[in-house]
């Protein structure tokens, strides 16, 4: 059976914690064991992180979707967050998302990519704010593969999907 959640979050650091709250309920609620709902509930929180630093956000309309579809053992995630192609940073930070997102799928295992980073962040003075961990650790920890297309209207929309199973199955 097809199941959905979609919430808006603001762009601000305290909407997270409530992100995480209402979306844990939820993956809950659709059976899936502990060590998945945490894992999940870490993925959407790093791609809300994303589009709050990264996002292009210019009136208080403006906000994060995201959406969590589930669809037998398949969990989709999406989180869109406005994009202002017109500005040079912007348009930066989408190239790095891109190739960040080529880098991880040039890796059998993501778990070597995450080593890989790992490695890298630690070679990089302590000041460095942006850990550059979080897309890796979608990867590997959170078990997904992740994608990303902008749409006409000029948003961001980055998927995660994963394969978690729920208990609505018979042990086989
Ligand atoms: N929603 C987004 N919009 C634009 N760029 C993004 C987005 N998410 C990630 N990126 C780009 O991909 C890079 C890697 O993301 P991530 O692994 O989460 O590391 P970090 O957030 O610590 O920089 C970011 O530094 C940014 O340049
Ligand atoms: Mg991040």
């Amino acid at each position: 059976m097809e199941q959905s959640l979609r919430l808006t979050v603001k762009p601000q650091w305290d909407e997270i914690e409530n992100a995480r709250i209402e979306v844990g309920a939820y993956l809950q609620s659709q059976g899936l064991m502990r060590d998945a709902v945490h894992s999940l509930t870490m993925v959407i929180s790093e791609l809300i992180e994303n589009g709050i630093k990264y996002g292009s956000f210019t009136g208080p309309e403006d906000a994060i979707a995201v959406d969590i579809h589930r669809n037998g053992d398949t969990t989709t995630v999406e989180v869109i967050n406005p994009l202002n192609i017109k500005d040079k940073a912007a348009r930066n930070h989408l190239t790095k998302l891109d190739k960040t997102i080529q880098w991880i799928r040039g890796y059998q295992d993501p778990f070597e990519a995450y080593v890989e980073k790992l490695k890298e962040v630690s070679r990089r003075p302590l000041k460095d704010e942006e850990s550059g961990l979080g897309l890796v650790r979608i990867a590997y920890e959170g078990k997904s593969i992740l994608d990303f297309f902008v749409s006409e209207e000029g948003s961001l929309n980055v998927s995660a999907v994963s394969h978690f199973r729920g208990d609505n199955h018979e042990k086989d």
